[in-house]
This record gives C-alpha cells, structure tokens and sequence, in this order.
C-alpha cells in the first residue's frame, strides 16, 4: 500500500535529460526546500556539445550524492517523502535511464508514488516558481538547447504544440555560432555578453517566416548565413567578434518574439511565458517584455537559475500529476522524443 496515494506533502524530483544531474524537494507544491544542480558542462566543453555516454556515466556518478544533498537541505530526509517526479523524456536515453532507474528503486523502497514528467512540460510549469504568475491560458515558449517549442498551455495537465523547430534549435544555434567563432561552450551566455558591445545592424542575417507554417521555427539558413560571412571576412584582419553576435542575437531574438505575438494575435491569449535556457538571454527578454507591452499582452520570466535545467520545475509538474493520480507504471521505460502533437 502507498503512504500517499493523491497527495504530495514532500515530493522529490530528479531531472537527468541532459547534461544537469538534479534534485529537489517541493513542500505542498508550493515551497521549494530545496534545488541542487551538478552541471556537467566543464566535461562536455572540451567536445562543443554533449556526449551521451559521459554524460550517463556521470549522472550514474552524481545521482546518489545529488539527492543527497537535496534532501539535506530541505532539513528531511526519505522516510519524510511521500511521492517522487522524475523526468521520463525527452532527451538522451542513457542519461534518462539513470534518473528513472534511481527513482523507482527509491519508489518501491519507500513504497511511495512515482510520476514521470515530460522535460518540456516541467520547462512551461517553471513559471509557476517565481512571484509573478500567468493565468490559463497562457502562451509558452520553451527554448532550449534541444527545443524551441510553442504551446497554448490550457493548464498543469493539458498543452497544446502550435509550433516547432523544422532545424536547429535556438540555444543550438547559439552553441554552434560560438563554435564557428572559436568562443566556448555553451555559446548562449558567452554571445550574449559579446554582443552588448556590438551593433545588431551590422550583418543583415536572415529571419525565417516559414509562410505556409508561421508558427514553426528554423534557425539553419540564418547559422549557414553566418558561417558564410566568417569565411568572407577570414583574412581580412581582426573577425568583428561582437558586431556579428549582435547580429545573430538580433535575428533570433526577432524570430522568437514576432512569431510568439503572431500566436498571442491569432489565439487572442494575453499572458506569455518565456522558459528554458535561451530564456535566460537579457536581449529575449528585454524585447518579449516591450513588445508584449505594446500589443497589451504581458511576459512572464522564470528566474534565471530556474530557466536552465533543473529539477525544481520537474517537482512542480510532477505535483500536479500526482495530484491528477497520473503515476508510473513498474515496466515504464523513458522516451528519447515526443510524438507528433507531444504531451
Ligand atoms: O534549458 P537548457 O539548460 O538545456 C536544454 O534543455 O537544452 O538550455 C541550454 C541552452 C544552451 O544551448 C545554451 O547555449 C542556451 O541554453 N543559453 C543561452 C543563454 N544561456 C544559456 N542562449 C542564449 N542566451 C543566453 N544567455
Ligand atoms: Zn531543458
């Protein structure tokens, strides 16, 4: 018999989709007691991207210490969980087997519920984390290093994709941008901070409209753009470093907030939430803000640390589901991708 069937007084998350081994501990669903994040970046830097095998060998690593520390700092320990949320997908199988294997053995050894929380989900309900919250519905713009995702948000439970990547990602891009210019990884904060100091005119780069689907996203004609423009410069003296991040800031920024005020128009939805690690990007926000303003709609902004990687959204999600009494089943396996339409 569970301890707790619908109800998660304490609840432990674990988020292991990527390169973050996580854990936290969510109070009531309210009170966040605790938030640990191991980030693995200074392993995969040296690759310019994430390795799937070190990157599950080292959750393996990390995990037992991560939730540890998680449940010490929220001042308890596993007799005092009553359910735990773990992210089941999307993202890389190896790393995702760890989190969900760790989490049912946990779960059956304390005899407590267990849910599993899509990653992109647990990335839309982060917004809940911080003071200033949406009301459904809202519109959700999940962009990461994997996703640039636009949904109407009915609720905790419900989502609805209205639009996607055809290509590359976002963060994505900003990763390979920052590769083509010899600058590190990941790109997003290293080109961000270049480009305060460069002018956004300085290169026209593309803006893809994608007509027949406007509210889809590609970023690859606009990375080949600037690659074309570093081997044309190439030779010519010092490469414009920050003129050229400001440029591909500018153009994805453009992107990201016309087509979301496309679909705030179109579905007449006034509240906009901006998550995942691109979401971190001050130039993003600074524009969603004013732009969202003027059309009468207003941007919401998890905080910075909650916008990245973490399992504090993933315990958030996971209440709710719990709530809903959405568990895992014993034989439940993780998913590496979404079908079409996901959630
Ligand atoms: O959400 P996240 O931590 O992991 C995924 O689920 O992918 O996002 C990581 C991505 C990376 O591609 C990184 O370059 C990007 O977020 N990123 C940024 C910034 N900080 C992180 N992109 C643009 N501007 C930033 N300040
Ligand atoms: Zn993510």
């Amino acid at each position: 018999m569970t301890k707790c069937k619908l109800n998660s007084r304490n609840l432990l998350a674990i988020e292991t989709s990527c390169d973050e081994t996580a854990a936290a501990v969510l109070r009531d669903g309210r009170q966040l007691m605790s938030n640990v994040v191991a980030s693995q970046v200074h392993i995969h830097k040296e690759y310019w991207g994430v390795v799937p095998e070190l990157a599950s060998r080292h959750h393996l690593e990390d995990i037992v210490r991560i939730v540890e520390k998680a449940l010490l700092d929220a001042k308890t320990d596993r007799s005092a969980i009553d359910a735990i949320a773990v992210t089941q997908g999307p993202g890389l199988v190896g790393s995702l087997v760890v989190g969900l294997s760790f989490a049912k053995a946990m779960a059956m050894a304390c005899d407590i519920p267990l849910t599993g929380v899509n990653h992109l989900h647990a990335h839309l309900s982060s917004v809940f984390l911080c003071e200033d919250v949406p009301s459904f519905p809202f519109l959700g713009l999940v962009v990461s290093g994997g996703h640039t995702n636009l949904y109407a948000v009915n609720s905790f439970l419900s989502a609805d994709l209205l639009g996607q990547t055809r290509d590359d990602a976002a963060g994505e891009a900003f990763d390979k941008v920052a590769k083509m210019l010899g600058l590190e990884y990941p790109g997003g904060p290293i080109i961000s901070e270049l480009a305060e100091g460069g002018d956004p005119c300085a290169f026209s780069y593309p803006r893809a409209k994608l007509p027949q689907t406007p509210l889809d996203f590609s970023f690859s004609g606009l990375k080949t753009a600037v690659l074309t423009s570093v081997r044309k410069l190439a030779g010519q003296g010092p490469l414009p470093v920050e003129d050229i991040c400001a440029s591909f800031q500018e153009a994805v920024v453009d992107v990201l907030v016309e087509k979301t005020l496309f679909a705030a128009k179109n579905y007449d939805i006034r509240s906009i939430a901006v998550t995942g690690g691109v979401a971190t990007n001050s130039r993003l926000r600074a524009r969603m803000a004013e732009e969202t303003r003027r059309l009468g709609c207003k941007a919401y902004f998890p905080y910075p640390e909650l916008c990245t990687d973490n399992a504090a959204m993933v315990a958030l999600a996971g209440y709710h589901q719990i709530k809903a009494g959405i568990l895992l089943k014993k034989d439940a396996d993780v998913y590496s991708r979404l079908p079409f339409p996901d959630i």
